[in-house]
């Protein structure tokens, strides 16, 4: 075996670990799935709240924002979240948005449309986050030895093609 193909193997499988390891710790959301970013009637008052409900949303991960029609994207406090208020600070027109939370986000996110009456009628969505700072969660930990196990098997298939290629 030649030495300097070793490194190669290494960066490699490293490469292919970091893959793995971002992919476990990123999602996108496609918020309110196939209803995209809609107000009613196309959706109940309270449907994206139900749609938060069960998901955990974690510093890094991305809201996908998709609508048909005049709709947008703001990000809101509390207080405006609750008075459907008309801020200024809208994040886009057209048909889509993607926002990444800040990896050290932590606590609640608050959006709405402030297109007509889209807020008063269920398009505002309030998510809590938490970080992914904090120390290695037990979920965190089983994919990286995952991760490394599969490194591992990498490295030992393409040190047996290579016994067989020499
Ligand atoms: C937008 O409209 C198209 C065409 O009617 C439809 O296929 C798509 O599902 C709609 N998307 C959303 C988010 O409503
Ligand atoms: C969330 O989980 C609870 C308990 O597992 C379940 O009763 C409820 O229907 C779920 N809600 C949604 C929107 O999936
Ligand atoms: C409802 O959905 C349809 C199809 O996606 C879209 O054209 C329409 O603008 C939506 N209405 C509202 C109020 O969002
Ligand atoms: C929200 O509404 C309440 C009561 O109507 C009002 O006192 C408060 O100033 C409003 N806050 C904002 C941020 O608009």
């Amino acid at each position: 075996m030649g030495r300097g193909v070793v490194p190669v193997w290494v960066a490699w499988s490293l490469q292919y670990w970091l893959a793995l390891e971002e992919r476990a710790a990123a999602t996108e959301y496609v918020v309110g799935d196939s209803r995209g970013w809609t107000a009613s009637p196309n959706i109940t008052v309270g449907y994206y709240d139900e749609w938060a409900a069960n998901k955990t949303f974690m510093g890094g991960d991305t809201l996908k924002f998709v609508w048909n029609g005049t709709h947008n994207v703001a990000f809101v406090t509390k207080e405006e979240y609750d008075n459907c208020t008309k801020v200024i600070s809208v994040f886009q027109g057209g048909v889509a948005f993607s926002y990444t939370l800040p990896a050290d986000a932590n606590g609640p996110y608050y959006f709405i449309s402030t297109v007509d009456s889209d807020c008063e009628n269920g398009q505002k969505l309030a998510i809590n986050v938490i970080s992914l700072t904090p120390a290695e969660s037990p979920y965190s930990s089983a994919s990286s030895i995952t991760a490394g196990a599969l490194s591992v098997l990498v490295l030992v298939s393409s040190g047996i093609m290579a016994v067989f290629m020499n």
